[in-house]
């Protein structure tokens, strides 16, 4: 797997817990910025990135839920908004992030929501989501609001990640 050029930022770091700017126009270095952290996230074994996680306070954020290499089906999206389905049930599955390394918990969301952005080339474009790249998506919008999924995981999950998050916080300084 080719090295990537960006840093993925960890649990700790304040980035990730700012609110990040909209983006006003998609300029060459952002669809740039976009297709290095498509490789980033693939780098990493990724199914999603948000700009915030690698140092920049933008609304960006790729997904590729696929599982093989041979399925990849990148999304990218600029100033991403999502809306829940009312009718939608909560899905409890596992979580994990980039920025969180080695920790892994249920997170409940909606099962299915709609998402309205801009793709990477400036075109406004809406999708309505299910399951998997659902999650993934309300994951990675989070993120563009300071928001990790261990803010959303139980108070018993909470209480046992505690002191690893702490340590993982400090060993960043
Ligand atoms: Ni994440």
């Amino acid at each position: 797997m080719a090295d990537s050029p960006l840093k993925i930022r960890t649990y700790g770091d304040p980035v990730l817990r700012a609110v990040a700017r909209p983006v006003e126009k998609i300029t060459p270095e952002l669809q740039q910025l976009a297709r290095d952290m498509l490789q980033a996230m693939y780098a990493a074994d990724g199914v999603g990135l948000a700009a915030p996680q690698i140092g920049k306070s933008i609304r960006l954020v790729v997904i590729d839920v696929a599982r093989e290499e041979s399925e990849r089906n990148p999304i990218v999206f600029f100033n991403p908004e999502v809306f829940p389905d009312d009718e939608s049930d909560l899905a409890i599955a596992e979580e994990g992030c980039l920025s969180v390394p080695d920790v892994w918990a249920e997170v409940a969301r909606p099962d299915r929501v709609t998402v309205k952005a801009l793709d990477i080339d400036g075109q406004p474009f809406e999708m309505t989501v299910e399951g998997h790249l659902a999650r993934a998506v309300q994951h990675e919008a989070d993120h563009l609001d300071g928001r990790l999924f261990v803010d959303r995981i139980s108070p018993t999950d909470r209480a046992m990640l505690q002191s690893k998050l702490k340590k993982m916080a400090r060993g960043r300084k």
